[in-house]
């Protein structure tokens, strides 16, 4: 028999907690027999001290045994998920949950809100008319049996114990943690009940990690705990000092991700999504023939059909306008040659600024605001030419927009950056 300040203490002295004593720190939490201020404390302990290995997978076990696990074993496909650390402009998932479904796999996706800088999925679904995130396990199960993929919230039920853990990490400078964030995120995906996931690590200016060595570590963490928790799990690093494609918001992200499904995509955003795609089809067992040729998928309007048969059975209309901003302003370029950078994390907070984000969880996000890159890195610009365009609903948000996009662009006249992959490296079981 334990008790939490025992725990805290042998943790803040840089000792190992023992599988017992995880499993029940996190029931007397559910309980309420463990205070916020006692949990709070030992988050920070962790912080600092880490956990390892073997603990890590004890945490992460006890976090998903909080809640319910999703059973897809009626679904009949392989299934296969996807998840993102977040970054500027990436609409990577709903591209890329019709395009998998469209080559044979079934992909339930369960995802979050934006929150700060970074985008999210659920939010940019949202801008679609009628579109429904909230779904019921019932109705997560038939939309994915019906059209192949689901992109949804995450219910209340899937790992109880993270949304209580964020919320504190949130206020007590505790998110910044390999160990906390590994098992955060691959709780919630682990009791979504995939068999297999890829993840996509971003690493840059507008990323979680900003240095590539913590999004190795953060990725080899995150694979290794998959695959203890028999989920086939691989990770791929990718760039995030330049927003990802064109389009930085929610219903202006809707816009380029079907551009994209129509053979229309800017080529980082395609080379990620591909990437991906290839990924996830190989662990799903589908893959090198034509059914199952992402590629092949978007050509032959297959994954358009997968998108439109997605957003149809979530209530929304895919042939709906959507909302449009009723003011924009346009940012020159600061000077002639080539851009050679366009910083990531200025445009996810100039985005921010506009009303496409949120400060905090409980705030509303604008459908129309945001921001649309006209050049990007590697084009030549001359100067005074417009080089982004900033949508907002109320004109009060252009100026604090604007004062964050100071120097976000880098303009040289030395000849054209090299060509640079956003695709950095894989990361696979060890
Ligand atoms: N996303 C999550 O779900 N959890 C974290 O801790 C960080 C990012």
């Amino acid at each position: 028999m334990t008790d939490a300040v025992s725990l805290i203490r042998a943790k803040r002295d840089g000792q190992r907690l023992a599988d017992d004593d995880i499993r029940w720190l996190f029931e007397a939490y559910a309980r309420h027999e463990v205070a916020d201020e006692q949990m709070s404390a030992l988050l920070m302990a962790i912080y600092f001290r880490g956990l390892d290995r073997a603990e890590l997978r004890t945490w992460t076990a006890a976090m998903i045994a909080s809640g319910d696990r999703l059973d897809l074993s009626s679904v009949g496909r392989p299934t296969v998920d996807k998840h993102s650390t977040g970054g500027v402009g990436d609409k990577v998932s709903l591209i890329l949950a019709p395009l998998v479904a469209a080559c044979g796999a079934a992909v339930p996706q369960l995802s979050g809100r934006g929150l700060g800088h970074t985008g999210g999925t659920l939010d940019k679904l949202d801008s679609i008319p009628g579109f429904r995130s909230a779904l019921t396990p019932d109705e997560t199960l038939a939309v994915l049996a019906s059209a192949g993929c689901v992109i949804c919230a995450a219910g209340s039920g899937l790992a109880p114990a993270d949304r209580r853990l964020y919320a504190l990490r949130d206020v007590t400078g505790t998110v910044e943690s390999i160990p906390l964030i590994a098992s955060s995120i691959m709780s919630k995906k682990i009791a979504e009940g995939t068999s297999a996931l890829v993840l996509d690590v971003k690493v840059g200016s507008g990323a979680f990690m900003t240095s590539y060595e913590r999004a190795r570590e953060l990725a080899e963490t995150m694979v290794a705990l998959g695959e203890e928790h028999g989920v086939r799990t691989r990770a791929l690093l990718t760039r995030m000092d330049v927003p990802l494609g064109r389009a930085v918001g929610n219903a202006v992200e809707v816009e380029e991700s079907v551009q994209a499904l129509q053979g229309h995509g800017p080529a980082d955003l395609m080379e990620v999504t591909l990437a991906l795609a290839r990924q996830m089809l190989a662990l799903a067992g589908i893959a090198g023939n034509t059914a199952g040729d992402p590629a092949a998928a978007i050509a032959d309007g297959r994954a358009l059909a997968a998108y439109r048969a997605m957003v149809r059975a979530q209530g929304g209309d895919p042939d709906a306008p959507l909302p449009q901003a009723a003011h924009t302003r346009v940012l020159p370029a600061p000077a002639s040659g080539w851009l050679t950078g366009l910083d990531a994390l200025k445009v996810g907070i100039a985005a921010w600024r506009l009303g496409a984000g949120r400060a905090r969880k409980e705030d509303d996000v604008s459908a129309s605001a945001g921001i649309i890159c006209l050049a990007k890195p590697g084009e030549a610009v001359q100067a005074g030419q417009p080089l982004l365009e900033l949508r907002a609903d109320e004109p009060e948000r252009f100026g604090p927009a604007l004062a964050v996009l100071e120097g976000a662009a880098a303009v040289s006249d030395q000849g054209p950056p090299p060509p640079v992959s956003p695709v950095i490296s894989e990361v696979g079981p060890a």
